[in-house]
């Protein structure tokens, strides 16, 4: 049945001279069929490169926007409109815009989680693979404002030296791991690594052996001689962690709370599926549409990223 389904797509995707993207949140099938996967950056950078008249996001909303931003001519399929984030869900603009109004001569960093109308408001949009590298390049007593997210934030902060004020926003997937949890699995597991993306709280990042983007703990899951890794992100990852180093073990780290999700499992992500990903490229829809004037304010920010990173 799968296969069925994969080669339709396959079919649909060469009538249509499509091109998929998929991130690496997104479900093992997805990310097999597509033609390119990585972390929000690498998807960003990609998407800003492709001919292709039709490209499809196999990601959530916020990644669709940044696709379509980038390519405002091309046709940009998200299989699941539905596909939100609860990060850029807690920075609603007009809110975002007062905010920014009661801090008066700082420079905007909104991180790519983020809705089109949030871009407009920004002037550096960065990624979490690239925030610290952009964050310093700015001069030491630059005032900025951050957000959406508290944690990544707080992060930059303790690493540059930095005092960005920052907006209260969170992801409800990272915010879940527990820290006891996960150094329980450490003593049964002493040798494991631990990898932590920079959207956990604080304490799980002061634990961490690496804290990164997707990219970057994949890279360091790739490269260390470790042969056991506690992987604190979405559990989408692991997919590609085992596919690229087939001999070493990747635990999930638990989340505190198995009553409200059994899984690290960004539900939002998940929503894309194969079936509606071949839908997606027969109908041509659901696309991503956004005011023309709204999406040129908001690649002047994503550009000077790409710039800087
Ligand atoms: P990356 O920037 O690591 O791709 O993460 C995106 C995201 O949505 C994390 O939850
Ligand atoms: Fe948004 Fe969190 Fe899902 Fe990433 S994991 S897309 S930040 S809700």
């Amino acid at each position: 049945m799968n296969q069925d389904v994969i080669n339709e797509i396959k079919q649909l995707k060469a009538e249509r001279n499509a091109v998929i993207l998929a991130h690496y949140y997104q479900q093992g099938d997805i990310q097999d069929i597509a033609d390119h996967i990585g972390d929000s950056l690498a998807l960003a950078r990609i998407a800003s490169t492709l001919d292709n008249p039709v490209i499809v996001m196999c990601g959530v909303h916020f990644m669709g926007e940044t696709v379509k931003i980038l390519c405002p001519d091309k046709i940009v399929l998200v299989p699941d409109l539905n596909a939100g984030c609860s990060l850029s869900d807690s920075c609603p603009a007009d809110s975002f815009a007062e905010f920014i109004k009661q801090h008066p001569d700082h420079t905007v960093i909104s991180y790519v989680n983020t809705s089109a109308a949030v871009k407009t408001l920004t002037d550096i949009v960065v990624t979490s693979g690239n925030a610290r590298k952009i964050v310093e390049s700015l001069p030491p007593d630059e005032k900025i404002i951050f957000g959406p997210d508290r944690n990544l934030g707080n992060y930059i902060n303790s690493v540059t030296g930095r005092n960005m004020v920052l907006w209260d926003g969170a992801c409800h997937v990272h915010e879940k791991f527990s820290v006891e949890k996960i150094l329980e699995l450490k003593k049964e597991h002493p040798h494991a690594k631990i990898l932590v993306h920079p959207e956990c709280k604080r304490p799980l990042t002061l634990i961490a052996d690496k804290v990164g983007s997707t990219a970057v703990l994949l890279e360091y899951a790739v490269e260390t001689d470790a042969d056991t890794f506690i992987v604190a992100t979405e559990s989408g990852i692991i997919h590609e962690m085992k596919r690229r180093c087939p001999d070493k073990t990747f635990i999930p780290a638990p989340p505190d709370d198995f009553t409200t999700c059994g899984c690290n499992d960004c539900s939002f992500m998940k929503l894309n599926t194969l079936e509606k990903l071949r839908d997606c490229l027969r109908d041509l829809a659901p696309r991503i549409e956004i005011d023309p004037e709204v999406a040129r304010q908001a690649r002047l920010p994503i550009d000077r990223m790409l710039a800087l990173s």
